[in-house]
């Protein structure tokens, strides 16, 4: 990716909420090319769960961004499925929705999602809000889930983490986001609770797999593409860190780019670097 100075990204609009990425066309190019990565290492699945989705069966994407994973699932399920996509931010929807009369895309917040909503989807997908949602946040939004799935439905939740294994500067800037977003009360290790937050909504038949993301050049183009949408994230907190005054780490944005091809540097030397990208599904009795 790039190791120049940034310049200012456009954030989200929605009041109150905490998500921490811009929300701008360079973000919305890097999740269409980060959900062909994910895709690809997970042998093209998009639905992991064991749902036989019926006819006039009715879907939901939460925080669907892009709504990349939202149109890919098309190719996999029958013509006559609805799609549904919410996000806080309609500026990174997919311009052609319009012209695909099964998928509707709404701006709203996954904490509070429509009440006549309940029972109605199969399946409920989300996934990467891990910038998102505070520790009670993620127990309120797992319990909608469970209210807008019908009795028998499935939700499927993708998220990054929790070990990024590489060298010293890594190792440096993870402190630092344990820390950022520990004062936020984010989880950056949101992949280890999300099976028992499942359960203790009331899912059952409780399921997780997980891959490994290799992050460098030494891996070869997967690795080149997981390092350059993994980062790409990662600078691209860089306005909500110096928003919140860099917390001691960091005393200018410059620093907090340098700071990034540092690691982006090390991943690409340290062979083995790392991280991993976890599925946790149920379904709702
Ligand atoms: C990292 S992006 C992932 C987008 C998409 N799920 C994907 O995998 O390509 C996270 C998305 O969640 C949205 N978001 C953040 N907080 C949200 C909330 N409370 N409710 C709905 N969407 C939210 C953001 O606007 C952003 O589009």
């Amino acid at each position: 990716m790039s190791s120049t100075v940034t310049a200012e990204r456009t954030a989200h609009s929605y009041s109150g909420s905490l998500y921490l990425l811009p929300s701008d066309e360079q973000e919305r190019e890097r999740l269409l090319k980060q959900h062909q990565l994910y895709t690809r290492l997970f042998s093209g699945r998009l639905i992991f769960p064991p749902v036989s989705l019926s006819e006039n069966a009715e879907i939901l994407d939460i925080g669907t961004g892009a709504g990349a994973w939202l149109c890919d699932a098309r190719s996999q399920i029958p013509e006559s499925v609805q799609l549904y996509g919410v996000d806080i931010e309609s500026r990174l929807f997919p311009s052609y929705s319009a012209t695909s009369p099964n998928i509707h895309l709404s701006i709203g917040s996954s904490i509070s999602l429509p009440s006549y909503w309940s029972s109605k989807f199969e399946l409920v997908h989300q996934r990467l809000l891990i910038c998102a949602y505070t520790r009670e946040q993620w127990f309120k939004v797992v319990d909608e889930m469970y209210r807008v799935l019908a009795p028998g439905g499935y939700v499927q939740l993708i998220e990054i983490g929790p070990e990024w294994r590489s060298g010293a500067k890594t190792a440096k800037h993870m402190l630092f986001l344990d820390d950022f977003f520990g004062r936020k009360g984010l989880m950056m290790r949101c992949t280890v609770y999300l099976a028992d937050i499942l359960k203790s909504a009331g899912f059952v038949d409780v399921r997780a797999e997980e891959v490994t993301m290799n992050l460098g050049k030494w891996a070869g183009q997967d690795g080149i593409e997981g390092r350059d949408y993994t980062i790409g994230a990662w600078r691209g907190m860089r306005d909500a860190v110096v928003k919140a005054g860099g917390m001691g780490y960091f005393a200018t944005g410059e620093e907090f780019d340098k700071a990034m091809d540092g690691v982006e540097e090390e991943w690409d030397t340290i062979e083995g670097t790392h991280t991993q990208v976890r599925v946790v599904y149920g379904r709702k009795p």
